[in-house]
Formats: C-alpha cells, sequence, structure tokens
C-alpha cells in the first residue's frame, strides 16, 4: 500500500480529533483508500497533550516549524486557528512544497487571496473544507457535487453556537443572557463568544462559501453582520405569533447587479425546512439551476465532526499526490471581479415593532411614513399589555421592501413622541 506523511500542528479540540480518528478508524480508512497516512508528526506548545493523547515522542515537538520544514511530511494540517501564526505556517509550508489542510475560516474570510495566491504559485492542493460547517461535506458539495450547476442562493445556518441560544429562548421563553449562559456552560460557546454571537463566525463561513459557489472572491469586511445579541425573547413569540422561527442566517445571492451577502437574524416560515435545524446544528439550503433546492445538514462545530471533515481532505489530497494527477491551475484563476451589492440594497420582507402610547391616529401616522417610503403593511396586531404601562407593542409584517427604504422611515418613526425607544427591525424570508 501506497502512503502519505502528514503534519499537523495543533493538537487542541480537532486536532485531538484528528488523532482519534485515525487511531479508530485506520484499518477502515486503509481498506477503503487503499492507502496508509502516517501521522509523522504532531506539534503543540502544551506537552501535556502528548501524554493525554499518548502521542510517541518521536511524533510530538514543540515547534511547528519541525513540522513544516521535516521532507518527509506531504501535507501540513493547520488546526491553530488565528490569522497571525497560522497564516505564516500556511504561507511558509505552501513555500516548502507541502499540501495544506486547514479548518481556519477566519484566516481564509480575510486572507483568501493571499493564500491561495501562496498554493498555486507552488502548485500544491489546499483543503478547506472543516473551516464551513463542521463535518458537512458542503464545499466539497458546492466544488463537485454541484459542478454543472450555475449556483443562485446560498442560505446557511452557520453558527452552531447562535443556533443553540436562539433554540433555548424559543423552546424555553429564556432571555439572551440566561441562554448563553447555559450555551457557555454546556461548552457549545467560546468563553468569549463575541465572534459567535455578533455573526462573525457566520460572516467568516459564508464568505468561503460564496466565494467558491459564484466564482468570485467576496469581500469579507463588504459582508453585511448583524448578530443575535439584541434578540428580545418578546419578537421570538410575536414572530411564532406570525407563523415564523428567529434564525441567524447567512444569505449570499446572484443578483441582476451582483452579489449581495449578509448575516443578520432572520424571520423563517415554519414550514421552511431550515426551521426545523435546532440547537448547535448547521445547515445550509443551495440553489442551483440544474439541482434546483436541496439542503445540506450536519453537526456544524465539535472535534468529531470537524475531524471528520479533516480527514476527508487528507485523504483527498493524499489519493491526488499518489496518482501523480496533473495540478489544475485554473482552479481559482478563473474567478471572476464580479461587483458585490451593499445591503441598503437588500429586498426582503420585514417585521417591525414599535412600543408606542395607546393613542387614536399613532397607526396611521405610522403607516403614512411607511406609505411613503413604498413599505406595505401585510398584516399589524396591537398587542395588550398590563395597565401600569403606558406604551404598547405595536407589531407589523410588511410586503417586500427595500432595506434603504426600511432605514429611512424607521428612523422618522423613532422620532414621534408616541414612540418609546427605536423601532425593532427583523428580516423575514420566504421562499
Ligand atoms: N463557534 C462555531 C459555532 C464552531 O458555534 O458554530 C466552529 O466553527
Amino acid at each position: 500500500m501506497r502512503s502519505i506523511n502528514i503534519g499537523i500542528i495543533g493538537a487542541g479540540t480537532v486536532g485531538s480529533g484528528v488523532w482519534e480518528l485515525f487511531s479508530l478508524n485506520k484499518d477502515l480508512i486503509e481498506n477503503k483508500s487503499g492507502m496508509v497516512i502516517k501521522i509523522m508528526r504532531i506539534a503543540d506548545k502544551d506537552n501535556k497533550k502528548k501524554k493525554t493523547l499518548g502521542i510517541p515522542d518521536r511524533v510530538f515537538t514543540n515547534s511547528a516549524e519541525d513540522v513544516i520544514s521535516d521532507p518527509d511530511v506531504d501535507i501540513v494540517v493547520e488546526l491553530i486557528g488565528g490569522t497571525t501564526d497560522a497564516r505564516e505556517c500556511i504561507i511558509k509550508a505552501a513555500s516548502n512544497g507541502k499540501h495544506i489542510v486547514t479548518a481556519n475560516k477566519a484566516l481564509l474570510a480575510k486572507h483568501g487571496i493571499e493564500i491561495l495566491t501562496s498554493v498555486m504559485k507552488n502548485e500544491v492542493e489546499l483543503g478547506f473544507e472543516a473551516s464551513v460547517g463542521g463535518g458537512i461535506p458542503i464545499i466539497k458539495t458546492i466544488n463537485e457535487a454541484l459542478i454543472g450547476n450555475r449556483i443562485t442562493r446560498l442560505i446557511g445556518i452557520l453558527n452552531g453556537t447562535s443556533n443553540f441560544i436562539l433554540t433555548k429562548m424559543t423552546r424555553e421563553k429564556l432571555g439572551f443572557t440566561q441562554a448563553l449562559k447555559i450555551a457557555q456552560e454546556m461548552g457549545f460557546a467560546e468563553a468569549d463568544p463575541t465572534l459567535d454571537i455578533s455573526g462573525g463566525d457566520a460572516r467568516h463561513k459564508i464568505t468561503i462559501l460564496s466565494s467558491l459557489a459564484f466564482n468570485t472572491m467576496i469581500d469579507h469586511d463588504k459582508v453585511y453582520m448583524e448578530g443575535i445579541d439584541k434578540i428580545d425573547i418578546k419578537d421570538i413569540q410575536y414572530a411564532e405569533e406570525f407563523g415564523f422561527v428567529t434564525k441567524l442566517l447567512a444569505v449570499a445571492e446572484l443578483l441582476d447587479a451582483g452579489i449581495l451577502v449578509r448575516v443578520h437574524p432572520t424571520l423563517v416560515s415554519r414550514d421552511n425546512p431550515l426551521a426545523a435545524v435546532m440547537w448547535e446544528d448547521n445547515a445550509v439550503m443551495v440553489h442551483s439551476d440544474f439541482l434546483g433546492k436541496s439542503m445540506y445538514y450536519g453537526k456544524g462545530a465539535g472535534a468529531k465532526p470537524t475531524a471528520s471533515a479533516v480527514v476527508a481532505d487528507i485523504l483527498d489530497i493524499a489519493q491526488r499526490v499518489i496518482n501523480r494527477a496533473e495540478y489544475n491551475k485554473n482552479r481559482y484563476t478563473f474567478f471572476k471581479d464580479l461587483p458585490q451589492i451593499g445591503f441598503s440594497a437588500n429586498r426582503t420582507r420585514y417585521y417591525f415593532r414599535f412600543n408606542v402610547l395607546d393613542r387614536p391616529g399613532i397607526l396611521s401616522r405610522i403607516s403614512g411614513v411607511l406609505g411613503d417610503n413604498n413599505i406595505s403593511i401585510a398584516s399589524v396586531i396591537q398587542k395588550e399589555t398590563e395597565e401600569q404601562y403606558e406604551h404598547v407593542p405595536l407589531v407589523m409584517l410588511t410586503h417586500e421592501a427595500v432595506e434603504a427604504d426600511v432605514q429611512n422611515a424607521i428612523s422618522k418613526i423613532n422620532t414621534f413622541d408616541e414612540v418609546e425607544g427605536k423601532g425593532i427591525i427583523i428580516r423575514v424570508m420566504e421562499e
């Protein structure tokens, strides 16, 4: 059997998962692939990892350099994350002629051009399935299974932590802070969960997916982002009365004027399969011209699911190396420079909630401003509250409207004396 040697940088959650997978499923992998994958080196700064994982002395090192420069290593697996050391490791490994596998979404989303340029220049392979959707083979699906399709739309639930928190709030009628605390206690959210709850993690992931789906380099900084941290349990409940479930969606669409990519809380119809994606699970719905609508669902995070994707990339690259496959120099050079549209052109239905004084004429003042901005109301509910509150919630659902018009209208309505605080805006997705 032919063998391929790999070196792993980082024995944290994912690195440990990869070690465990190769230990447990060695025979399965060898029988299926006809190849032997040898882990030559594993680098981690923490010496304790050697003992906890049972890594032999000759394999374990504290230095990433030992992995990158080892002449026997064919594939370098970068699992340290972040955009500084990881970036250096990958660029250096590529220039040493090593093929690369990484799970690093932030690095690819922010420095994708530099990384792709480096791997193409050195004619080495790059596998990054684990960077999006954990164990869900969504990158392979876009690159291979759907290769003959023109993709027009991606809709993803790409952050497990946010999905867990929203599910917890919905199911148990909890506030955001309480649900976040439980997510942290259960190990879903990081100690610093900012990237998860701000939408930043989903933005990294949709930047990668949409670049591949639309064959263009999406500018991460131009992707609109709004997280779940301002979501109020009241809105989740009112939205349920309209038949919607609240989700953090990452959406990328090919429109006539270009590509629009956005991440924000969204009301999804109860009948939509995305509404059934709960807890820490992820899913991506793809619209494409020949297959139509298809959806990919599974575990979006965690040691085992992510290791599953890393190992699949290693085996794919090993197969190409062993078969001496010709290097596809066009893999990323056919990328077009498509225009990326700003969020102000976004067109969806909207959910609004205003806290208003229960006085005659207020509904007509608000609907007047909405009408002046081409926003047509589809339904309205005014909720009763206890007598001690002067203000009552006025909840509205609109027909399709344009984001710029909505922002104009809401900032005007927010100035009304009868309106307390700021109006709540949540986008609605209908298919
Ligand atoms: N923090 C991520 C999530 C997992 O909650 O989905 C890794 O991508």
